[in-house]
């Protein structure tokens, strides 16, 4: 039994679509949140950069005593997994294997689309771990950076978000792809909107989901790293990098509540 607290790291709030899926699998468990909402985008930004942050992130979880760390952020775990499980010191999970393992389950005529930030799409990590499941799929790929601000602005189901969607997913739309894989933090969010871009036949793996269900399968099966079965779990803690208010704001309504209170941790060269 360990009943330390799992970290989760996120550029910034849209993490917090990973936080929620992991917080309804595993009731029993706390969490340590921290945003790098001070450096958010990472999607626009290079590998080097991007792996960076993301050791700096995992160094600042690890001074928080947690069990597991789990990189939220598609473009962390497509550029920098190994440097932050190298860092960690703990088990680490990224969201692209259990996106993949889930959409190689869901296809049903091997048409898998993928969509995420510019850095994301630029690594090719989920065509790579797709096909390394799975070598008779055809994948295709499309950068839609503008759902990141319509998410975080509340803007998922009005005329902006529909004409946006139609004209990032059009391409994916005409390759018949049968399985889009929301290869990015915010874009569960927009699952509505996209859903009704690419029709009723299409299956959307969110990826926050898969990666939650894969660390409640990795505890059940580790009782030594599951918390404790008895008495309640301690509260999260949610840490950012730059001023709480913000964050606060937005993770209510990615959430549908408020958090409580958020620490500011100063990661930055550490
Ligand atoms: N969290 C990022 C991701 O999932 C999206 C926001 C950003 O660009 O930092 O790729």
């Amino acid at each position: 039994m360990d009943a330390r607290p799992i970290g989760v790291f996120d550029s910034g709030v849209g993490g917090l679509t990973v936080f929620r899926s992991l917080e309804a699998a595993l009731p029993g468990e706390s969490f340590v949140y921290l945003g790098d909402t001070a450096r958010v985008p990472y999607g626009t930004k290079s590998p080097e950069t991007v792996g960076r942050y993301g050791v700096e992130a995992a160094r600042f979880l690890r001074k928080q005593d947690v069990k597991m760390v789990i990189v939220a952020c598609n473009t962390v775990s497509s550029v920098a997994l190994d440097a932050v499980a190298a860092e960690a010191g703990v088990p680490v999970a990224g969201v692209i294997q259990p996106g993949a393992r889930r959409a190689v389950a869901l296809t049903r005529r091997g048409r898998i689309g993928v969509i995420g930030t510019r850095a994301t799409i630029a690594s090719e990590a989920y065509p790579r771990a797709i096909l390394a499941l799975r070598e008779d799929v055809e994948v295709f790929s499309s950068p839609c950076p503008l759902f990141v601000p319509l998410a975080e602005e509340g803007w998922t189901d009005n005329e902006v978000a529909r004409r946006t969607a139609e004209t990032y997913l059009a391409t994916l739309e005409a390759a018949g792809v049968d399985t889009l894989v929301l290869g990015c933090t915010h874009y569960p969010l927009l699952a509505g909107v996209i859903g009704e871009v690419m029709g009723g036949d299409v299956a959307l793996v969110d990826s926050a989901d898969a990666v939650a269900s894969e660390v409640r399968e990795r505890l059940s099966g580790d009782p030594r790293l599951a918390a404790p079965a008895a008495g309640a779990p301690a509260p999260s803690r949610f840490y950012v990098t730059d001023s709480p208010a913000p964050f606060a704001a937005v993770a209510e309504r990615f959430l549908g509540r408020p958090v409580g209170l958020i620490g500011r941790a100063g990661i930055a060269g550490e």
